[in-house]
This record gives structure tokens, C-alpha cells and sequence, in this order.
């Protein structure tokens, strides 16, 4: 699925809708080069599910993983960026993680065969602000496919 997301208040409407649409258990990576809006839209899915504006959400370049308890369901947010060896996903207990939140990992994709067989891949292109960014969204397994067939659904009033 290709979508254009022209200002940044539609790419905060986009991590809305993506919001209710995820659930406990269920794995988004983002991709896309520096600068693409990866954090932001991490932004927009935490705010969409509730987490308050005051609790600031920051990419976990240096910890790697950070657990937002304040939305109405736990999220695992993970910048895989720094990370080498798949081997050490078990010790910053992602495996776990993803069990019991909604978990979005920047960078992850090329760990996805590791840490989840379901979920979605969100490629974010253009860095050039005044034209947006042109994000790709495809499936990795059945519930991936749920979730895309829902985003193309017209939207609920
Ligand atoms: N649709 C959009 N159009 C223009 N600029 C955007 C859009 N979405 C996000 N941005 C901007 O892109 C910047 C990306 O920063 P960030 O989320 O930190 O990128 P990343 O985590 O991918 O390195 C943000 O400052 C945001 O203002
Ligand atoms: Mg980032």
C-alpha cells in the first residue's frame, strides 16, 4: 500500500489512524534514511493511543528500548540502529515485549525474521519537508494483511 503525506499534520493523522487500528502483540517497523520522520510518526501512533503530550517520546538511540506505560496500551518503542547481532534482541527483551504491547522498532527490519513472523513494514521516502513524505506499508504476515485491508477501509465516523 502506497500512501502521500503531504504536511506533517497528515502524517499525524495517518499515526492516529494507525493507532486504532494496532493491538497488544502486534509489530510495526519503520524505515527510512535519517530525517525520514520515523520518530515522529512513533509520536503520532503514541499520542493516538493516549499517551499523555507531556511524556515526550524520543528515539532510544542509546538504550535501544523504551517502555511507554501512560497510553491506554503498553508500547515498546525500539531503535535498532546501533544494533549488530541479533543475538542480543533476547537480552534487551524484546521478544518478550512484543508478547505484551504494541511494539514499533526503527530500523528493526532487517531483525524481523527474528523477532516476529507478523506485522507491518512503514518505509518512509522524501526528506525534502516541502514535499512530504511518500510512505510504502506492506504486510509481513496474516495480521499485517488485516491491518492494511483496514487502512485502505474508509475510515469510521
Ligand atoms: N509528512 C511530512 N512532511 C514534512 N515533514 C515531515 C512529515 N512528517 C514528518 N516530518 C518532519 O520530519 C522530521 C523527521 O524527524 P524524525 O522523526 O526524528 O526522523 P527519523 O526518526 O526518521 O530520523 C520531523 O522533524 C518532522 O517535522
Ligand atoms: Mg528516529
Amino acid at each position: 500500500m502506497e500512501i502521500e503525506l503531504p504536511t506533517r499534520r497528515a502524517m499525524r493523522r495517518f499515526g492516529a489512524r494507525l493507532a486504532s487500528l494496532l493491538r497488544e502483540g502486534d509489530v510495526v517497523f519503520l524505515e527510512g534514511p535519517l530525517g525520514a520522520g520515523k520518530t515522529f510518526l512513533v509520536r503520532a501512533i503514541a499520542r493516538g493511543l493516549r499517551v499523555p503530550e507531556r511524556e515526550p517520546i524520543t528515539s532510544p538511540t542509546f538504550t535501544l528500548v523504551h517502555e511507554i506505560t501512560s497510553g491506554r496500551v503498553a508500547i515498546t518503542h525500539a531503535d535498532l540502529y546501533r544494533l549488530d547481532d541479533p543475538g542480543e534482541l533476547d537480552a534487551l527483551g524484546l521478544p518478550e515485549a512484543i508478547t505484551r504491547s504494541i511494539t514499533i522498532v526503527e530500523w528493526g527490519a532487517r531483525f524481523a525474521e527474528h523477532l516476529a513472523p507478523d506485522g507491518i513494514v512503514v518505509t518512509i521516502g522524501g526528506r525534502d519537508a516541502a514535499r512530504g513524505r511518500h510512505v510504502t506499508i506492506a504486510s509481513r504476515g496474516p495480521r499485517g494483511v488485516a491491518i492494511i485491508d483496514a487502512l485502505r477501509a474508509p475510515e469510521a465516523q
